[in-house]
C-alpha cells in the first residue's frame, strides 16, 4: 500500500454511460457483470414488499457500505437484482483520512471503515447519477431486454450520521434537501447523457429521488441525541426514519456468550467500555416506545434496523487501526437473537412473525443465500447486505440469492412474501416453537443445522498459490474483477500477437481514480500481491498521474487515438499496454470521453 492517501475520483455521468454502451458491444457485460448475473424480476412467485410504507420488488439490496457509494455501484447492485438501497452514511466530517488497508473479509467481516469518503456535495451527485442511470437502463433496448418487463419499483434510503449539529448543519440539509427535490441537480446533468443513450436528455425522472432516511447510530452516539435527531428528522425534514441498533444492546455478557461459548468466535476481543456507551436495552424499548407514539403524531413511518456491525479490538492487526469492526455470519446470530430480546421486551410492536406489530424490522446482518429464506420469512423487511458482496461474485452473488429465495417460496408453495411469513410461522408453532424467530434461533445455535455460523466453518480461508504476483500474466481467476466494490478492476483478453511474450488467458488493470485501496482484491488473490498495485494503473487525468506512485499510466486522447504515458522505469510497457487497450475488447472507457492531451 502507499503512503498517500488515495480518495476517490466519481467517473462523470458521460463517462460513466459511454463505459455501459462500449462494454455491452466489446463484452456483454454492464460493468463487468455478466448477463447471466441480471436479475429478471417477475418469473416466479412476488417477491415484493415495502419499505416505510413505499413497494420495492425485491427485498434486498446493498447495506450503507462500500456497495452504495459511487454511481456505478448503485447501478450494478440495481442489475443483479437489488431493489432497495441504503446509501452509504453521509456527516458533515466528510474530509476523514481513512487508514488503508479498510476492508478485511477473509473470514468474516471486519472493516475501519465509517462513512462516505467523498465530499458530501460529490455523495449527492453520486446518488443523482445512480439514480438517472438506473432509469435509463431501465429503457435502454438491450439492458430492458435483459431486466425483463417487470423490474418493478425500487428505493433509495439515504443514512446519515451522527450528530444533530452535524445533521442540522448547511452542508447535510443541503445533501437531504438535494435528495428530496433533485429536479435542479437531475437538470444539469440532462445534457451530459451522451449517446447512445441521448434519447433519455428529456426522461421524465421522479425529481424524488429519497424521502426516507436510515439513521446511523454509530458507537457511543447517546440515547438523547438519537431521539432528538430521530424527531428533527421525522419533523423538520419530514422524513420517515428507521434507526439503525447496534449489537451491543445485547450487553456484555450475552455477546461473549453467543460468540465465545456458542459460537467458537475465541478470538474476537470485545471492548467492555462500548458497552457502556452505547444505547442500553431498556432505554433502546423506551425509546422505541416513544420514537413510535411521536411518527404516528405526525403521519410518518418510523422502523428500525437490525443491526451495525460490531466494535471488537483488532486482533489481526491487518488493519491499521486499534479497533474493528466485525460484520457476516457471528453478526447475524447477534442480531437474531436480539431480535427474539426486543420481541419478548415489546410484544405485539415489531413487524415480524406473528407478532402482528406494525413497526418495520429492516434488517442488515449477515445475509447470504443460505439464509435469506429463513431471514425473510421471518418478516425482516428488507434484508441488506455487504460482507457477503465483498466475496467472490460480488454484486454477481444477488440473483443467485434472489434465485434461492423463489426455490424456497416455490418448496413451500408460498406465492408471495407474506404467504412465505405465514408458512413460516405456522411450521414454527407445529414443530413446538414459540415462533418462527425462536425457531431460527434454536437452527442458528445447533451447531449441526447451524455449523454454518460456527466460527470453525467460517475460519477456512481464500486459496493461495505460491507465486508472487507480477504486472503481466497470472493465475486469472478474475476474483479481484468481482471483489471489487467499486468496479475498479477491468480485464482484456489477451492479444494473439502477444501471447508468445506475456501469461495468462486474461489481463488485469486498475482504473486508479475508482480505487480507494480497500485491500479487498489483495485477500482474495491467490497471488502473492496486491493487484490494486502490482497490475497497471490506468489513470485519466494529469493530477492523478502526478501523484501515485508506482506503475500508473495517463491515458490521453490524441488526435483522435490514445496515448499511453508511463512514470519513468515503466516505458518498456507502453507498447504492450497500448496494444491491448486498443484491441477488440479493449479499454472499456470510450475514448471520446477520455480528457484530450491538447492544451
Ligand atoms: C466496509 C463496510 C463499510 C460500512 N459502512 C457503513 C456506513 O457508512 N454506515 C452504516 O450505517 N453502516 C456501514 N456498514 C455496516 C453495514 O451497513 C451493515 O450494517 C453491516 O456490515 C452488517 O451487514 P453484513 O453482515 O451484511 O456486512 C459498513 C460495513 C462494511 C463491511
Ligand atoms: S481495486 Fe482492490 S483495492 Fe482497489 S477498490 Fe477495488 S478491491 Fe479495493
Ligand atoms: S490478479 Fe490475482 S485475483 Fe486478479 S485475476 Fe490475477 S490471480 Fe486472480
Amino acid at each position: 500500500m502507499t503512503d498517500m492517501l488515495p480518495p476517490l475520483t466519481p467517473m462523470p455521468l458521460d463517462i460513466l454511460l459511454g463505459r455501459v454502451a462500449n462494454e455491452w458491444e466489446s463484452r456483454q457485460r454492464i460493468f463487468d457483470l455478466m448477463k447471466a448475473r441480471v436479475f429478471r424480476n417477475g418469473d416466479g412467485p412476488d417477491l415484493s414488499t415495502e419499505f416505510l410504507g413505499r413497494p420495492i420488488a425485491t427485498p434486498l439490496g446493498p447495506a450503507a457500505g462500500p456497495h452504495s457509494q459511487l454511481a456505478e455501484n448503485i447501478v450494478l447492485g440495481y442489475m443483479a437484482g437489488a431493489r432497495i438501497f441504503e446509501l452509504k452514511t453521509v456527516q458533515i466530517l466528510d474530509e476523514l483520512e481513512i487508514a488503508r488497508p479498510c476492508i478485511d473479509a477473509q473470514t468474516i467481516g471486519y472493516n475501519i471503515e465509517w462513512s462516505q469518503e467523498l465530499l458530501v456535495p460529490q455523495s449527492l451527485e453520486e446518488y443523482v447519477k445512480a439514480w438517472m442511470m438506473i432509469d435509463i437502463l431501465k429503457k435502454w433496448e438491450p439492458t430492458a431486454e435483459l431486466l425483463g418487463p417487470v423490474p418493478g419499483p425500487h428505493v433509495f434510503d439515504m443514512s446519515v450520521g451522527y450528530d444533530l449539529d452535524g445533521i442540522r448543519s448547511k452542508k447535510v440539509t443541503g445533501f437531504i434537501n438535494g435528495l428530496k427535490d433533485a429536479s435542479r441537480h437531475i437538470d444539469a446533468l440532462r445534457p451530459s447523457i451522451p449517446e447512445p443513450f441521448a434519447k433519455y436528455r428529456d426522461m421524465a425522472f421522479s425529481n424524488t429521488i429519497s424521502d426516507t432516511v436510515t439513521l446511523s447510530t454509530f458507537h457511543g452516539c447517546p440515547p438523547d441525541e438519537i431521539e432528538r435527531i430521530t424527531k428533527y428528522l421525522l419533523n423538520e425534514c419530514e422524513l420517515d426514519v428507521i434507526v439503525k441498533l447496534n449489537p451491543t444492546l445485547l450487553g456484555e455478557n450475552k455477546v461473549r456468550e453467543i460468540l465465545h461459548d456458542q459460537l467458537g468466535y475465541t478470538d474476537l476481543r470485545l471492548i467492555p467500555q462500548s458497552f457502556v456507551d452505547d444505547l442500553q436495552f431498556d432505554r433502546a424499548v423506551e425509546l422505541i416506545s416513544e420514537l413510535r407514539g411521536f411518527a404516528e403524531g405526525l403521519g410518518r413511518k418510523f422502523g428500525i434496523k437490525l443491526t451495525n456491525t460490531m466494535i471488537v479490538e483488532n486482533h489481526k492487526q491487518w488493519m491499521p487501526e486499534e479497533q474493528m469492526y466485525m460484520s457476516g455470519p457471528p453478526l447475524h446470530a447477534l442480531a437474531i437473537s436480539l431480535l427474539g430480546e426486543l420481541t419478548k421486551a415489546m410484544p405485539k410492536v415489531l413487524a415480524v412473525g406473528n407478532e402482528g406489530g406494525d413497526t418495520q424490522v429492516s434488517f442488515s446482518a449477515g445475509i447470504t443465500k443460505m439464509n435469506i429464506a429463513d431471514s425473510v420469512g421471518l418478516g425482516l423487511s428488507p434484508t441488506t447486505l455487504c460482507t457477503d458482496l465483498l466475496k467472490p461474485g460480488g454484486y454477481g452473488r444477488i440473483a443467485p440469492m434472489l434465485k434461492q429465495l423463489v426455490k424456497d417460496m416455490d418448496t413451500v408453495g408460498a406465492a408471495s412474501l407474506p404467504d412465505l411469513i405465514a408458512q413460516r410461522s405456522a411450521a414454527a408453532t407445529e414443530a413446538g416453537h414459540e415462533s418462527s424467530i425462536t425457531a431460527h434461533i434454536a437452527d442458528i445455535f445447533d451447531p449441526t443445522v447451524g455449523e454454518y455460523y460456527q466460527a470453525e466453518f467460517q475460519a477456512k480461508l481464500p486459496k493461495a498459490i505460491d507465486n508472487e504476483l507480477q504486472m503481466w500474466g497470472c493465475v486469472a481467476c478474475n476474483f479481484c474483477v468481482t471483489v471489487c466494490p467499486n468496479d475498479a478492476v477491468t480485464r482484456i483478453a489477451t492479444i494473439d500477437s502477444l501471447k508468445d511474450e506475456i501469461d495468462g488467458r486474461q489481463q488485469y488493470f486498475i482504473l486508479s481514480e475508482l480505487c480507494n485501496e480497500c485491500g479487498n482484491c489483495m485477500t482474495f488473490c491467490p497471488e502473492l500481491g496486491d493487484p490494486a498495485i502490482v497490475k497497471p494503473r490506468l489513470v485519466t487525468t494529469q493530477e492523478k498521474f502526478d501523484n501515485t506512485d508506482g506503475q500508473v499510466f495517463l491515458l490521453e486522447r490524441s488526435d483522435g487515438d490514445l496515448s499511453v504515458t508511463a512514470k519513468p522505469g515503466f516505458e518498456e510497457h507502453v507498447g504492450r499496454l497500448s496494444a491491448l487497450l486498443k484491441s477488440d475488447q479493449g479499454l472499456p472507457i470510450r475514448l471520446d470521453t477520455i480528457p484530450s492531451d491538447a492544451p
